[in-house]
């Protein structure tokens, strides 16, 4: 059996798809399977509850896995919460930490984690030294490993190109935090979960790879694709991220904060993948963005 932590979440939920569609024995792993029902029973598959916050619940959850794949985050994401206890070194270090002990503890064939293009250990975002922290604790495991490190990644769930599509339908422009010239790579979440479902095979790739889509665009590349996909060209209006940033800063008092000054700052960062390595392991086609567009967004 595969169990997908996070298989209740945007990348995870693609991953349960995928080998279900490869007639795979799969189950979900959730903190509250109860709370997340409904997406469990959309999905067609058993669910297993475990919390990163609790290693003694992870062993119970891992019985019987021979491979585990990691695609969870907080709550809040991509907005920490550090009263509730949701940040990203909680989750994606020691949660990881945790999760890769309990599966040495069950003898688990293959860890496979949806870690982040940017993870090292001297990063400036505290989410890509906390992935690094989670990336260390898997390699020197003994485990057999894949880390996979998305770029951005866009799909019918996602939380950031889907802002974007939601203000095009509602406004006259599209407004964009920064001067919308920093280069991304953005990447369909099938390809992700694709490169995962792969990494899960016993004779499957190993190693850290990095993850991008094929094209390096600009924001406002990015996102003047998007409303031709979408059926029409908009003005785009570049906001100082100053602005945002004070926003956010205000509205990180509230109990799930829709923006935090590291959130804004992550919006108007650079997110480049070297796929070179990962296009030699993997039988992958990358998905162009328009392509990938194409398949969800209408206007
Ligand atoms: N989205 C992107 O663009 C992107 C890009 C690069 C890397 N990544 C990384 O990929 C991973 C998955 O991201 P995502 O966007 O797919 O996340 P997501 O949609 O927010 O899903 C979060 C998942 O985490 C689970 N979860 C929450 N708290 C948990 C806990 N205490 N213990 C166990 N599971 C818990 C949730 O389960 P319930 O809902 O059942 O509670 C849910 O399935 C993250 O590590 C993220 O940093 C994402």
């Amino acid at each position: 059996m595969i169990v997908v932590a996070g298989g209740t979440g945007f990348i995870g939920s693609a991953v349960v798809r995928r080998l279900r569609a490869r007639g795979r024995d799969v189950a979900v792993m959730s903190p509250d399977p109860e709370r997340s029902r409904d997406r469990i029973e959309s999905l067609g598959v058993a669910a297993v509850r475990g919390d990163v916050r609790d290693e003694a619940s992870l062993r119970t959850a891992l019985e019987g896995a021979e491979a585990v794949v990691q695609a969870l985050t907080f709550p809040t994401f991509p907005v920490e919460k550090p009263s509730r206890g949701y940040t990203f070194e909680e989750y994606d270090h020691h949660g990881t930490a945790r999760l890769v002990a309990a599966s040495a503890d069950r003898g688990v064939g293959c860890f496979v984690y949806s870690s982040g293009v940017g993870a090292a250990p001297d990063a400036r975002e505290a989410r890509y030294r906390a992935k690094w922290g989670g990336e260390e604790a898997i390699r020197s495991s003994g485990l057999e490993f894949a880390i996979l490190r998305p770029s951005w990644v866009y799909g019918p769930e996602d939380r950031a190109l889907n802002r974007f599509a939601s203000l095009y339908r509602r406004l006259p422009l599209v407004p964009v935090v920064g001067d919308g010239r920093q280069r991304l790579q953005p990447v369909f979440v099938e390809d992700v979960a694709e490169a995962i479902v792969q990494a899960t095979d016993s004779a499957g790739p190993r190693g850290t790879f990095e993850i991008g889509g094929p094209d390096v665009m600009t924001m406002d590349e990015i996102v003047t694709t998007m409303m031709e996909v979408m059926g029409k060209r908009k003005p785009i209006l570049h906001v100082p991220p100053a602005l945002p940033r004070v926003a956010g800063f205000l509205l990180q008092a509230l109990p799930a904060p829709p923006l935090s000054p590291d959130a804004v700052d992550f919006l108007t960062s650079e997110a480049l993948a070297d796929t070179r390595g990962l296009l030699e392991a993997f039988a992958l086609e990358l998905t162009p963005l328009r392509e990938g567009l194409s398949t969800y967004l209408r206007g």
